[in-house]
């Protein structure tokens, strides 16, 4: 057979082995057996030196060619095997419903927080904010709460910083840095920057040297709420917390005062109230938060004049409102995160 007529049989031969490769192992099994340093076709291309000298140059072009033709075929193979390889083994049924990603929610804590903040709003309060690291000015000293108050022991409250990062304050010490233990600073923080009439209440969160347990957490979240105007009275604050805590817990809420002691407020008291709810708990009456008419001292420090303006003042804990509300025994619930316990609110 002549070298030309060589040529063609190897290169079917090579062809059909490719296509009929089912997978890309045998595929490159194919091409060794052809195109390798011992392959067929590479044998052919060894004798083309030893081919007659006027043979050589059609006998080269054809061998090229066909090389050409197998390098395609072998391209043209391995595009389909991989196209199989990267394809499901099992049918796949497109009629099957996809895979739902699950919603998110907001947090119980935010959700309460929320719907305190709808209450306010529908009888005229703003919402106000403030630092979290405040400093002990706005903490303690405004709010008329004495030096010496354990709340400022460094047992109670997280002092941050080192005194050299102590700000001026009208005071005359300098007033150092804490997370702030309650959000009655917010109360300094607005009346100094606005006259009064004041309305408006404060969510946040707020800090204390407390040890974790069911019912205290190191960080926990209050609303604080202050109303100054002309003429206002005890009695608009106590209609104003039963409306809202009506709002919150259901109309079958009760709520009483009891005489308490805040630097803050003259006179003072706790509010507590009872429901249906908190008789679930097995209980009579829950404290719930601390109230009282604003101390004339307070008002001084900011320079509102006490002759003309009287105001209210009241805190109470967020998270308490929230476990009464659906039940819950552990306040530390709220804050480990686990999605179990927040998807069921
Ligand atoms: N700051 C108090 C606390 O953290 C709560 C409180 C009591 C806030 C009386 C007030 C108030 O505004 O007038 O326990």
């Amino acid at each position: 057979m002549s070298f030309l007529d060589q040529i063609e049989p190897v290169k079917q031969a090579a062809l059909a082995s490719f296509k009929t490769a089912q997978d890309l192992g045998s595929l490159d099994h194919a091409k060794g057996a052809f195109l390798g340093p011992n392959g067929q076709l590479t044998a052919l291309l060894k004798q083309l030196g030893g081919l007659p000298k006027e043979e050589k140059p059609a006998a080269g072009k054809a061998i090229n060619l066909a090389k050409v033709e197998l390098e395609s075929g072998l391209a043209e193979r391995r595009a389909e095997l991989e196209l199989k390889a990267a394809l499901p083994s099992e049918p796949t049924d497109f009629t099957l419903p996809g895979r739902r990603r699950s919603l998110g929610k907001l947090h119980p804590l935010t959700q309460v927080t929320e719907d305190i903040v709808r209450s306010f709003r529908k009888i005229g309060f703003a919402v106000a904010d403030g630092p979290e690291v405040e400093d002990e000015y706005h903490c303690f000293d405004a709010l008329n709460t004495p030096a010496d108050h354990p709340a400022r022991d460094t047992q109670d409250t997280f002092y941050v910083g080192t005194p050299e990062d102590a700000r001026p304050t009208p005071g005359s010490r300098p007033s150092q840095l804490l997370l702030r233990t309650h959000t009655s600073s917010v109360q300094i923080r607005v009346m100094e920057k606005q006259p009064p009439p004041v309305r408006i209440i404060v969510p946040g969160r707020v800090y204390r040297r407390d040890n974790a347990d069911a019912t205290h957490n190191p960080t926990f979240q209050q609303v604080e709420g202050l109303y100054v105007d002309r003429g206002v009275t005890a009695g608009d604050l106590k209609g104003t917390v039963e409306f809202v805590f009506k709002e919150l817990m259901g109309s079958d809420v009760r709520i009483r005062f009891r005489p308490h002691y805040f630097s803050y407020t003259e006179p003072s008291f706790e509010i507590d109230f009872t429901s249906s709810l908190v008789k679930k708990m097995g209980k009579d009456w829950l404290e719930i938060a601390g109230c009282g008419m604003v101390h004339p001292k307070v008002f001084e420090t900011v320079g509102y004049d006490p002759e003309v303006w009287t105001g209210w003042a009241f805190g109470f804990g967020i998270e308490r409102i929230a476990m009464i509300r659906y039940g819950i025994h552990d306040i530390r619930l709220f804050y480990e995160n686990d999605v179990r316990f927040l998807k069921q609110f």
